[in-house]
């Protein structure tokens, strides 16, 4: 058993360390715990797709970016559990001040967000005062304070065309998003140099080579990805676009281009469809976020039990952080996102 003693000093290395980690019975049913203390504590757990497996199956709620951050805006449980990544349980802190909100690792960043530091991107933004500011909502609580308008993949094209077409606009951080974006819709956006390091290391050549090995199997890719791989897709969409297709469409074959984790829901939605893990330029067969998979079943039951860690924020930049996200739910609502 752990004492409390040892709890202390894990909260004092916990900004260090960015986990509890502490020894876990291993005769423990973690699924069954988890469940308990969801019920005692009055807990939701929101779970990204690129979750592993077990926290997806544990999950009350498993969306894209959209629909955690609608959820995390509709709940009424007392502690939101957030298995994801950083931006995206600090959007669920912004839109819910007075609720607890963890994650079970804090550790688990997000490359895109990394590639648009607030202060550089400040100054990027003085350059052009003319330009509405349009963010990927995978970047920091410092970004959206910088931004008008947040917006996720699954509604980045219509919260775009909401705005007149003279309207200059910067599209920050996702080059890749916000090209394919500007290509749809035929604008010119301003584009932030970022990526994310899970789809923009896609590899041509071995698609090209799986497309030939099954020629009825059709590429699906998310917007995320480079234009060279989304020139080869039958279909782009969201994690929640790609799954639904997937789950809609006659074809029995997918090569699917995005973080590996959505072919868990993808296999148990459609257990009578093969689908394929796009393959990256690596040694590997498929291609994992390493901030993702940092949570752990193990660390969530952790962070349920200890509450810990916690995601806190300065109220001045909730509140400056909180307005585009409004904006970007109202568009979404107008829309019927
Ligand atoms: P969506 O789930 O909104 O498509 O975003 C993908 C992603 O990269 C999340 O980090
Ligand atoms: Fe960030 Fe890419 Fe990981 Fe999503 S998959 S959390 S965009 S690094």
């Amino acid at each position: 058993m752990v004492d409390i003693h040892n709890i202390e000093l894990q909260k004092l290395n916990l900004l260090e360390k960015g986990f509890l980690d502490i020894n876990i019975d291993i005769t423990l049913d973690l699924f069954a715990e988890i469940e308990k203390l969801k019920r005692e504590k009055n807990a939701i757990i929101l779970a990204h797709y690129y979750q592993e497996p077990d926290i997806q199956d544990i999950a009350d709620y498993i969306g894209d970016s959209l629909g955690l951050s609608q959820k995390a805006a509709s709940t009424d449980a007392d502690i939101i559990v957030f298995a994801g990544v950083h931006f995206m349980a600090e959007t669920a802190k912004i839109l819910n001040p007075n609720k607890k909100v963890l994650l079970p690792d804090l550790r688990a960043g997000c490359s895109l967000s990394d590639s648009a530091p607030p202060e550089k991107f400040k100054i990027f933004k003085d350059q052009h005062p003319d330009h509405l500011v349009i963010s990927y909502i995978n970047c920091s609580a410092g970004m959206k304070a910088l931004s008008d308008i947040i917006c996720t993949s699954s509604n980045a094209q219509k919260i775009v065309e909401s705005l007149p077409i003279e309207q200059p606009i910067i599209f920050a951080p996702d080059k890749n998003l916000g090209a394919f974006i500007n290509k749809k819709t035929g604008r010119n956006m301003l584009l932030w140099n970022g990526s994310c390091m899970v789809h923009e290391i896609f590899s041509e050549e071995k698609i090209t080579k799986l497309k030939i090995r099954h020629p009825h199997a059709l590429l699906i890719a998310h917007p995320e990805c480079e234009e060279s791989i989304l020139a080869l897709a039958d279909y782009i969409g969201s994690t929640t676009g790609l799954l639904q297709f997937a789950e809609t469409h006659p074809s029995k074959t997918f090569i699917v281009a995005t973080e590996s984790g959505i072919l868990h829901q993808m296999q148990k939605n459609c257990p009578d469809k093969i689908f394929i893990p796009a393959p990256p330029n690596n040694q590997c067969a498929c291609n994992d976020c390493p901030y993702m998979k940092l949570n752990t079943l193990e660390k969530l039951y952790l962070c349920m039990k200890y509450e810990l860690p916690e995601i806190t924020m300065d109220e001045e930049l909730r509140i400056a952080a909180k307005k585009p996200i409004d904006r970007m739910l109202a568009i979404s609502a107008q829309y019927g996102l």
